[in-house]
């Protein structure tokens, strides 16, 4: 007798580079593997430690080279047109019908090549936020600072109480993180004169000395071990109250909800000094890489498009990263006041136009001139550089095409 038996397709196996390895971030891509394996597919993991992903895009173009491109890397900003130009990248428009409307209008024009979407976008994170301990602020009295004078005076109470004023970790993201958060409180449109039109009068200006200044007196507040530190472990410097302040993404959250901490009792969000009408912001996204010379994205990279895109997953994703979902229509209700109040502000500043890309984070530049700027800071920050001098490098750095 003949046996029947249905035969099995093996499972399509998507493989994914990513930067996410911190608790926060962990649980927050977990969502995604258990969303993909519960479809059927097999999740490959690709991560790759460091953040803000500079050692992730080292790793992305070492397998594309050896001709083993992952089915889909977290990739963002103009980087995903660079990729797209040097044709690695297939389309994935099946799983994008809707975005046009579902998206802010600058995100989706960052989802494309041409006219087609080759990239898939998870959650925004907004830049400009200083994450305080709650008890340590408590302790000494003090508000949260809503001045560089009132910044500087907090700090000085911290640093009086024995608490390390602010935790940072000395990498070249984070050190840019400081300074671009010092470049955005000279207002909106002193930000994107600088840092997204690369006007030289306003790179060269007096008010960009007195940017150097102020980063520099912060960096004055930072304990002697932040070399190289990385970034989740300041966060944990504040959330165990060793630390009083540390300005980072909301990506920071993560790991304070992870640990089971509560905005509001245990720590506070503010806007970065002088930056209540703006919003820097990065968004994370996955470009698709074409597979085994397959000009069409596979049924597996379609999945992970449409999954990533969904109203459950854009919410789950972002409670356990700190983010808010990108998706303008998926409601914020079950989210904390921190989340809360960057959904708000996100509203009320793409109206001003106080919504603008970080360079820190790759939104906004190409990769060469972001670079020489990164370059120019870091460079300053490791150095007894003057406030004039670091300006004359900015300028500099910003012709580096
Ligand atoms: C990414 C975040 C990530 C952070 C730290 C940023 O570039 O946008 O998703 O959590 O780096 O790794």
């Amino acid at each position: 007798m003949l046996a029947t038996s249905t035969p099995t397709i093996a499972a399509e196996s998507v493989s994914v580079l990513h930067w996410w390895t911190s608790g926060g971030e962990s649980k927050a891509i977990g969502v995604l593997k258990d969303d993909m394996t519960q479809q059927g597919f097999k999740w490959d993991d690709f991560a790759v430690a460091g953040g803000a992903g500079a050692a992730a895009m080292t790793a992305l173009k070492a397998q594309v080279i050896a001709g083993n491109a992952p089915s889909a890397a977290q990739i963002k900003g103009p980087s995903i047109q660079d990729w797209a130009d040097q044709d690695m990248l297939v389309p994935i428009d099946s799983a994008a019908s809707g975005w046009k409307t579902e998206l802010p209008p600058q995100i989706d024009q960052t989802m494309r090549a041409g006219k087609h979407y080759v990239a898939v976008p998870f959650s925004v994170h907004r830049i400009n936020w200083l994450w305080i301990n709650k008890a340590a602020l408590d302790k000494v009295g003090g508000k949260p600072p809503a001045t560089w004078p009132e910044f500087f005076a907090l700090a000085d109470k911290f640093r009086a109480a024995g608490i390390v004023p602010v935790a940072h970790g000395g990498q070249p993201w984070q050190d840019m993180t400081v300074w671009e958060n010092v470049v955005l409180s000279q207002g909106p449109d002193f930000y994107r004169k600088a840092l997204i039109e690369l006007d030289p009068k306003t790179l060269g200006s007096q008010q960009m000395v007195d940017v150097f200044t102020t980063t520099r007196k912060i960096q004055s507040y930072f304990d002697k071990g932040y070399v190289g530190r990385d970034w989740n472990l300041a966060t944990a410097m504040v959330i165990s109250g060793k630390a009083g302040m540390q300005f980072m993404g909301d990506w920071a959250k993560g790991e304070f909800a992870n640990a089971n901490k509560v905005p509001g009792n245990d720590y506070v969000c503010a806007v970065t000094p002088g930056t209540a009408n703006g919003f820097t912001y990065t968004v994370d996204s996955f470009a698709f890489f074409e597979q085994h010379g397959a000009k069409q994205a596979s049924a597996g990279q379609i999945a992970l498009a449409k999954t990533i895109m969904s109203t459950s997953f854009q919410e789950q994703f972002s409670l356990y990263k700190g983010s808010i979902p990108v998706r303008l229509d998926v409601p914020v209700t079950k989210f904390d006041d921190c989340a809360k109040k960057s959904y708000a502000d996100e509203q009320s500043t793409l109206k001003s136009g106080g919504f603008l890309p970080s360079l820190a984070f790759g939104m906004v530049q190409s990769t060469v001139t972001a670079g020489a700027i990164t370059d120019a800071v870091t460079k300053f920050m490791n150095s007894s550089e003057d406030p004039q001098a670091g300006v004359k490098e900015l300028v500099a750095a910003s012709k580096v095409k």
